[in-house]
């Protein structure tokens, strides 16, 4: 009874979307857990490529049962845009679960995202503006709009209204903006009630029954352990339990059925948005790992920050999740430097620290302490298996491996599908 949690390790963008993919195969269910579609994963499939934001990766694997879990927040615009945009290119959607208990993103909290981080000028987060923040922030209020009262047209006006009474307020006095009609946002709701019925489903009856009968399910994470919003690098983080605890509560399956919590790491380090980033390289080497991975963002196509692999960030992934097996990404987008540097552990205001600090502050003085490793300088997009790999990446890899808390049982080399070697199987008896 498999029960695999993909999570990123990183800030986000590691490839969970390609990860997930790839499992599809061996997979009978693909569940989203947490976030919305601030999301943006990218799948090349046969040479084409597919961007996905809300819709769970697995959506296309064909047989696989694609779930949209309770701890999802889910804008149903969005929703049937990325439904029909794949239906069109002949991927079947019919399978697509979702729970009842989803919240949904409601306009008024698209405004509310937009608008409240205008007004944190210089503390700003850099959020995709989805509207993410402020639908968890009613959902902990307990003021949020779920997608089972989409089916009573009485109650969800009295739940618009509930959760319009402040917000109001806030709007028009404090932001300046016109007021939010509940009648308009309550129509606006319930237009889409007929469409979703059919796909409402107990996901969590489902799910452990499924589990019971012995099928596979992958609960696949949006964004990473350092936007978690317990874990991450808080108050620059996302809104959602990002981190493998989060597949539990964001899906009703319980924490003794997970068998393997599988870490998607870059061979380097990327962020979108604010925040602190110790690696980071600002210059022009840090452009030209922009350039060579393609770090641009699948939601807002900003450009990604860009840095160092760092071990500490790996090693605190690992303990935070529970990692069982890394999958690391984009070796290949390093194949043209003669030496790379790895961040072992930071030095805070002159002393070396080799896990991560539990207080924010120390974390935004970290300055890294490098190891320089041996470049190899040299095309490894066709490498299929370890051994096939040069000597001085496989010796990249393992001394990675060594310093990371966890193996590494997957590289990546490519975007495609198959650009992947496998040191170890990822689902159990595939
Ligand atoms: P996600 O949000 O974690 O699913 O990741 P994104 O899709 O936002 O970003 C990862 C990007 O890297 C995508 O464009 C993938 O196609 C690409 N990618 C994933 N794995 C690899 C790899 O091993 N090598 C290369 N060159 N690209 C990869
Ligand atoms: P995937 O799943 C990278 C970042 C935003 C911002 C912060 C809060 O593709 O890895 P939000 O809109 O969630 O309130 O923004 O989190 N962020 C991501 N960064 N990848 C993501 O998703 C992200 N989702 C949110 O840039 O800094
Ligand atoms: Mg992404």
């Amino acid at each position: 009874m498999p029960a695999i949690v993909v999570v990123g390790a990183q800030w986000g963008d590691e490839g969970k979307g390609k990860a997930t993919d790839q499992l599809g195969s061996d997979v009978d269910y693909v569940v989203k857990f947490n976030g919305g579609n601030n999301a943006g994963h990218t799948v090349v499939v046969d040479g084409e490529k597919y961007a996905l934001h809300l819709l769970p990766s697995g959506i296309l694997s064909p047989g696989v049962t694609p779930v949209i879990g309770n701890g999802v927040v889910v804008d149903l615009q969005v929703l049937f845009e990325e439904l029909e945009a794949l239906e069109s290119r002949g991927v079947d959607i019919s399978r697509l679960k979702i729970s009842a208990s989803a919240h949904v993103i409601a306009s008024y909290n698209r405004t509310l995202d937009r608008v409240s981080e205008r007004f944190l000028g210089k503390r700003q987060i850099g959020t995709t503006g989805r509207g993410i923040g402020p639908t968890y922030a009613d959902k902990m209020n307990r003021v949020g709009i779920r997608i089972q009262d989409l089916f009573d047209a009485s109650i969800l006006r009295q739940k618009v209204e509930g959760a319009l009474e402040n917000k109001n307020s806030l709007l028009v006095k404090v932001y300046n903006r016109r007021a939010a009609d509940v009648d308009r946002v309550t129509e606006e709701l319930l237009a889409y009630a007929e469409r979703v019925r059919p796909m409402v489903a107990d996901t969590t009856l489902e799910l452990n029954k499924a589990l019971d009968e012995g099928k596979t399910v992958l609960f696949e994470a949006g964004q990473a352990t350092m936007l978690d919003v317990d874990h991450g690098t808080y108050p620059f983080v996302t809104s959602s339990s990002a981190t493998a605890g989060g597949a539990c509560t964001g899906s009703g399956v319980g924490p003794t059925r997970i068998d393997r919590v599988i870490g998607v790491i870059k061979a380097y380090t990327t962020r979108v948005g604010e925040g602190p980033f110790p690696t980071e390289l600002t210059d022009e080497v840090g452009e030209g790992l922009r350039q060579a991975g393609g770090e641009f963002g699948v939601t807002t196509g900003r450009p990604r920050r860009t840095g160092w692999y760092d071990a500490v960030i790996a090693r605190y992934a690992a303990r935070v999740n529970g990692l069982t097996d890394f999958v690391m990404t984009k070796l290949d987008v390093l194949s043209d430097y003669a030496e790379i540097p790895v961040c072992v552990a930071y030095d805070i205001d002159g002393t070396r620290v080799e896990e991560m600090p539990a207080s924010q502050s120390d974390f935004h003085h970290a300055k890294p302490i490098y190891e320089m490793l041996d470049g190899w300088k040299e095309d490894i997009s066709h490498c299929r298996s370890f051994e096939e790999l040069p000597e001085k990446a496989r010796a990249y890899v393992e001394y990675l491996e060594s310093i990371s808390g966890c193996r590494i049982s997957a590289i990546g080399v490519g975007p495609s599908r198959d650009a992947t070697i496998v040191r170890h199987a990822l689902v159990p008896g595939a």
